[in-house]
């Protein structure tokens, strides 16, 4: 199961594995965790089309199980590849395994919901959603985190724009030199 959504998307979600009802229709988070999923993204300012939705792993595990390392290794060029194609300005990553890729010494205890910048792409850390559907404690931090991510993404679209126009300036000024 690849994943879904505007292949020109300016922000990518990345979570776990698909599960039952993600393996069945062939489309990430589409059971209960996907649906609490909508309602954050209506939270932080988007609709689903205008994102990418995918997976660290692309196959569901067995029984649910965790992902196993080398499922990670096997999957990790098409997920390169995800990225290197959408160019997102921004990753939220849902889970730990998602965060891992990008943080992997890190608890998602002490860095939910805070930005940080790698080159040309901010990631976001959240708690998986299905872990908050089943921890209601937890839920309340994922609404927030949610809330603060329209933020999140207004300052790395502003940064965004930013470095086209630096580009663009240059770029003239060579031109300019050329003469
Ligand atoms: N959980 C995930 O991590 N991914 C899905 O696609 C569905 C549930």
């Amino acid at each position: 199961m690849p994943g879904e959504g505007d292949p020109h998307a300016e922000v990518m979600f990345i979570g776990e594995a698909p599960g039952y009802h993600e393996d069945r229709q062939g489309r990430p988070f589409v059971g209960p965790a996907g649906q609490f999923l909508n309602e954050l993204l209506g939270r932080a300012g988007l609709r689903r089309e205008q994102v990418y939705i995918t997976n660290v792993v692309k196959c569901r595990p067995p029984g649910n199980r965790d992902p196993l390392p080398d499922e990670i290794a096997a999957c990790a060029p098409y997920l390169d590849e995800q990225i290197a194609v959408i160019r997102p300005s921004v990753i939220v990553t849902l889970g730990r395994y998602s965060m891992a890729r990008w943080f992997p010494n890190e608890k998602i205890s002490r860095i939910h919901g805070k930005p940080r910048r790698f080159g040309d792409v901010v990631v976001v850390p959240m708690y998986h959603p299905a872990a908050a559907l089943h921890q209601p404690a937890l839920k309340e931090l994922v609404e927030k985190d949610f809330d603060a991510l329209r933020e999140i993404i207004a300052q790395a679209r502003a940064e965004a724009a930013r470095t086209v126009e630096a580009q663009q300036s240059e770029e003239k000024a060579q031109q300019m030199r050329l003469f």
